[in-house]
């Protein structure tokens, strides 16, 4: 099946608000952390879980269909820079769930120091703000010219089934902890 491909950017744009109030959950555990209390390691485990699922396995593939299409299509508005987006994506990937691991690790009852968790959230957030800035600001709008000038579809029917779990579907067993937060931070989700 072929999506829309305005349909589609406007998916994309909704995924990057809701990840940016996720990552601000996670400045919210960094400024936790760095006060020299112990995070909520519960939270910090759904959110790398949540991080894992949905954008690592959902939001970064369709970015890459729809980026190998402008390679394709147009060329002329691929170049500078848009050759890194995908190791870009495997990084951002390979961080998160390094940092998963960490926290599953935690809670199984290792031992880690506060300062390399602190370091270690911190690094991804920032990571991951400075890549969502990059693809809104440019490579976004790369695809917008794109569809300016032709309309066109992406084929994403391999994900077209898979909801984003706390923003779409709320799962409340997985994500209990983080869709309270969000709550408490009163953004509305579902
Ligand atoms: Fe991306
Ligand atoms: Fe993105």
């Amino acid at each position: 099946m072929q999506s829309e491909a305005r349909t589609l950017m406007k998916e994309l744009r909704e995924d990057h608000r809701n990840m940016s109030i996720v990552l601000e959950l996670l400045d919210g555990v960094v400024e936790h952390a760095s006060s020299g209390k112990d995070p909520d390691f519960e939270l910090l485990d759904e959110i790398m879980r949540y991080m894992t699922v949905y954008p690592d396995a959902v939001h970064h593939p369709k970015e890459d269909i729809m980026y190998a299409q402008l390679r394709d299509q147009r060329p002329d508005l691929a170049e500078g820079g848009l050759d890194s987006v995908l190791d870009d994506h495997n990084e951002i990937a390979a961080l998160g769930s390094a940092l998963r691991d960490e926290i599953e690790a935690i809670n199984a009852g290792a031992a880690v120091r506060r300062q390399k968790l602190i370091e270690d959230v911190s690094g991804y957030v920032n990571r991951l703000r400075s890549h969502m800035a990059w693809e809104e600001r440019d490579l976004f709008k790369r695809i917008d010219t794109m569809l300016d000038d032709e309309p066109q579809e992406f084929d994403v029917a391999k994900f077209e089934h898979i909801k984003d779990p706390v923003f779409e579907l709320e799962i409340e067993a997985g994500f209990r902890r983080l869709l309270s937060s969000l709550k408490q931070a009163g953004q509305p989700t579902g």
